[in-house]
């Protein structure tokens, strides 16, 4: 049975929310624009604020629904397993040719469904990073390092080596942000104003 869950887990994981709104009600493939990446920033980007919000939040679900399966199985495995094979199946999705997101969403969606109050506090810190460095990319990337800190602080050891693993993915999927920021030309966010990110 714990194999099921995980393959579950990895299959709610690969559903491809970018992809999907994009395709169904854009008739755009988000990968071939922006950023190229299946993810909510380069929804914002390309489709607007509402199609943004929404991909972002089924990439949130996806990590929370993983992450609870065990429970509304009731299948003994720890819940951070499965939500660390949602976060790889967001990344490494089978419906879309394995290239996915860049698993800060679905990983914010596992912390959701684990402790709901971390949740908060990890969306605080990024919106604060946000507001400060107006890149999505350089705050999605502190926010990981900072609730990695957080967990450190509260002695939560699975919660520890969770964390750090996500970091590690997160940071690596940015690589490329992060060159560009080194050369300037990764795109910031424009606050209160109509156009898109
Ligand atoms: O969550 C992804 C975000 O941090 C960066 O997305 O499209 O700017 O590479 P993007």
């Amino acid at each position: 049975m714990t194999i099921v869950v995980l393959v579950l887990a990895y299959l709610i994981g690969s559903i491809p929310s970018g992809l999907i709104i994009g395709k169904l009600f854009y008739k755009t493939d988000i990968r071939q624009h922006g950023s190229g990446n299946l993810g909510g920033t380069n929804t914002f980007r390309i489709l607007g604020k509402k199609a943004g919000m929404i991909v972002t939040l089924m990439d949130i679900l996806k990590g929370t629904l993983a992450t609870v399966l065990p429970l509304l199985l009731g299948v003994e495995i720890h819940p951070l397993l499965a939500g660390v094979f949602a976060v790889l199946g967001h990344m490494y999705p089978i419906f879309a040719g394995f290239k996915g997101g860049k698993a800060v969403a679905t990983s914010g969606g596992l912390i959701l469904g684990y402790v709901p109050l971390m949740f908060i506090m990890v969306l605080a810190i990024f919106f604060i990073c946000l507001y400060i460095t107006k890149y999505v990319s350089l705050s999605s990337i502190l926010t990981a390092v900072s609730a990695l800190i957080y967990t450190i602080i509260i002695r939560d050891i699975p919660l520890i080596i969770v964390v750090s693993v996500l970091a590690i993915f997160i940071i690596y999927r940015h690589r490329a942000n992060l060159g560009r920021i080194k050369n300037g030309t990764e795109p910031k966010i424009k606050w209160l104003s109509k156009k898109r990110v």
